[in-house]
């Protein structure tokens, strides 16, 4: 990277516009699906990097710049919580001199050179929520948010037990606790366990593992999971009791909140070194995730004096400790193969401890990867766990390199099945093209089908598929739903002995009962589930249930697929010419088609009936937007129309019902003119949804 010194505006300009793209997409990846890609350093190098440009380049700062944010907006599905007070964020040092360097400049604003106490918290990495009382009583429990306007999670809190709902008398009628849900390490490895026992996908970290479980629209999910609170802070008080932030922990501690016992107030900036040493030492074996230390002047009077800057308050920062890492060595470099073929390159390292954790593998994400680090077996390498599990190989050590080591190689061919493993031009991953006669595939196929939101049949986990496939019983889909019949059967499967499954290792009748069991209520199955459950490249669950609106049937979706007439699918907004080139190839497999029809014969895939809404006049149409709308936005429109029961498609063709006319419409209005298509505008459009 250029020093910033030696940018040129135009180079400054440019990089802004970079950074506030990657920075939104990593919030969006964060906050908003809880499934974050960089790691913590790697994010706060990309924000520092932004602050550092705009501090030279004040004139380039953008609307939109990271810097102004400290969140993304609210995931759909939740009521939105406007806070009265907002959630704030803090600044973040990395070092004891930008500590002094704080402290300095709370007594400088102070105009004092006396020792100013501190509180010091231990900072959970978790996510932070507030909880109203009312006159004692719980009455709501809302998300940061962006700061602002947070969500609804009220319910999802009341589940957690720490949380007191009720507090004693003589609390503040009015009174906002505020603090951190995180999940225990121990809860948090219980969970990944029984979640990769059932074949379900993990979590990366006990921080989205807490977010995933509290941000649930349905709060009995939330109840499995074992969530943890600590209280820390407050918003809106009708009547303060308390002047110091040492007294708001006694307040706390009666009032029957969670507090975290490492808290301790400092004296000085010598007592907040000693305090943060201390944390740095314990980190690893304290139950839960620390990322670092949070110090809050401790004098409430001194506190509004400070006062805030634009996000973060004056009084308060958050000093966080460094990723932790450690160095190990790779000794062999596997390729695992996934369910579309994918080949992932994984380390091997000799095991280490990283922050409590011991580590024996780490991904490599890709090829290019593995060459840009220069990457070989033999390496000693520095590897780093940032909050996360899934640790990150940072680079090697050059020096420890051993004399005779030689450039990794990867495969053209799959290591499991022998065929060609081809790199698609804009593409970073290498496949293998063996399809379904790849077992790597195949059982990855399986475990997908039978997953969460595909069949969702919880009897068959990994281990069972592993087992099956390896003895010859399930080969595909198909075959889960034949497997009691077979048991019985006259083919290879049955022996005079009595029937085969029964007498498996560590099987026996009743769970041999129980299995088919499981299987046979799944025997009728919604349709997008279905679609979910084949696995054709790029189809989620998202997509599948688009599809599953648009079409309605199983059968017409294939036999479009067949003939390879993706009008209709491509006219489908959010559904674009590539995935629509996966699905055609799914199709044009015979392999596929014979899995499919065999399914078909064994099971009933429902109609997709549209629950959204079928007394408006829309429900059931297709609609088209075009122009700008004056009261409206696209995205608002469109989720009317959705909410109204319609499909929305992105471009006019003779499956259109009805093309919704903005200001400036081009080339649509056209087409519609053009077909006979009816149009509205948007106040006829807005009529209608009356
Ligand atoms: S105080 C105005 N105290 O860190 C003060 N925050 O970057 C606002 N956090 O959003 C926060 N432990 O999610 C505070 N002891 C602690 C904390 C803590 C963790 C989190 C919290 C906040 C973020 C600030």
């Amino acid at each position: 990277m250029k020093p910033i010194a030696e940018l040129t505006p135009e180079e400054a300009k440019a990089e802004l516009e970079y950074l506030a793209q990657e920075l939104a997409k990593a919030d969006a990846a964060y906050y908003q699906n809880d499934d974050p890609y960089l790691t913590d350093s790697e994010y706060d190098k990309l924000k520092h990097r932004n602050t550092d440009i705009e501090t030279r380049f004040p004139t380039l700062i953008r609307p939109d710049s990271p810097s102004k944010r400290i969140g993304a907006a609210v995931k759909s599905g939740f009521a939105k919580v406007v806070h009265t007070f907002p959630m704030l964020s803090l600044g973040d040092v990395f070092s004891i001199d930008e500590v002094a360097d704080f402290v300095m400049g709370v007594k400088r604003f102070l105009n004092t050179a006396e020792d100013i106490a501190f509180m010091s918290e231990p900072k959970i990495d978790g996510l932070s929520f507030s909880a109203r009382y009312e006159n004692g009583i719980f009455v709501k429990g809302a998300t940061r948010g962006d700061g602002t306007t947070g969500e609804d999670i009220t319910e999802n809190l009341k589940t957690i037990r720490s949380l007191p709902l009720k507090l004693p008398t003589g609390v503040p009628d009015i009174l906002e606790v505020r603090g951190e849900v995180y999940m225990a390490k121990e809860d948090f490895f219980a969970l990944n366990a029984k979640y990769a026992a059932e074949g379900k996908k993990t979590f990366a970290n006990p921080r989205n593992a807490a977010a995933g479980s509290l941000r649930q629209l349905d709060p009995k999910i939330t109840a499995e999971r074992n969530l943890s609170i600590f209280a820390y802070t407050w918003g809106e008080v009708s009547a303060r009791q308390w002047d110091s932030q040492a007294d708001f922990f006694n307040h706390l501690r009666d009032w029957g909140f969670p507090i975290n016992p490492n808290n301790t107030l400092c004296a000085n900036l010598k007592e907040i070194e000693q305090s943060f040493n201390r944390l740095m030492e314990i980190r690893a074996e304290l139950p839960y995730d620390i990322d670092g230390v949070v110090y809050k002047v401790n004098a409430i009077a001194l506190q509004e004096r400070l006062g805030f800057l634009t996000r973060t308050p004056r009084w308060a920062i958050a000093h966080k400790f460094p990723a932790e890492q450690a160095l190990t060595k790779i000794t062999a470099i596997r390729i695992q193969v996934g369910r579309t073929g994918a080949l992932t390159p994984v380390a091997d390292l000799e095991p280490v401890n990283v922050g409590g954790v011991m580590v024996s593998h780490a991904t490599l994400h890709n090829e290019d990867e593995i060459r840009r680090k220069d990457i070989r077996v033999g390496d000693t390498v520095i590897i780093q766990r940032a909050g996360d599990v899934i640790p990150q190989i940072v680079g090697i050590v050059p020096e420890k390199r051993p004399a005779d080591s030689v450039e990794f190689v990867f495969p053209t061919v799959c290591p499991v099945c022998g065929a060609h493993a081809i790199r698609e031009e804009d593409e970073a991953v290498r496949r293998c093209t063996g399809g379904l006669s790849c077992p790597a595939q195949a059982k990855e196929r399986l475990i997908h089908f039978v997953s969460r939101d595909a069949f969702d049949i919880a009897g068959l986990g990994d281990k069972i598929i592993e087992d099956f496939y390896a003895e010859g019983i399930l080969h595909n889909p198909a075959d889960i739903f034949t497997l009691q019949e077979r048991n019985g059967g006259d083919d290879l499967f049955s022996a005079a002995e009595g029937l085969y499954l029964e007498r498996k290792e560590g099987w026996g009748k009743k769970s041999v009962d129980n299995l088919f069991k499981a299987i046979n209520a799944k025997r009728t199955i919604s349709l997008p589930r279905f679609i979910y459950a084949l696995g054709i490249r790029q189809v989620g669950t998202a997509t599948a249930r688009l599809l599953a609106k648009n079409y309605g049937r199983f059968a017409d979706f294939m036999q479009d697929m067949i003939n390879k007439e993706t009008g209709k699918l491509v006219a489908i907004d959010g559904i674009g010419a590539s995935m629509a080139t996966d699905m055609v190839e799914f199709f044009q497999e015979q392999h596929n088609l014979d899995i499919i029809n065999r399914l078909l014969r064994q099971i009933t895939v429902e109609e997709f009936i549209d629950t959204s809404r079928t007394d408006s006049p829309l429900s059931g149409k297709t609609v088209v937007f075009t122009g700008t709308l004056e009261h409206l936005t696209r995205a608002e429109g469109k989720a009317k129309a959705l909410a109204a029961g319609a499909k929305v498609a992105g471009s006019v063709s003779k499956n259109t019902d009805f093309v919704i006319l903005g200001a400036d419409a081009g080339s649509k209005a056209a087409k519609a003119k053009e077909l006979g298509i009816m149009t509205l505008s948007e106040n006829e459009f807005l009529d209608l949804l009356q």
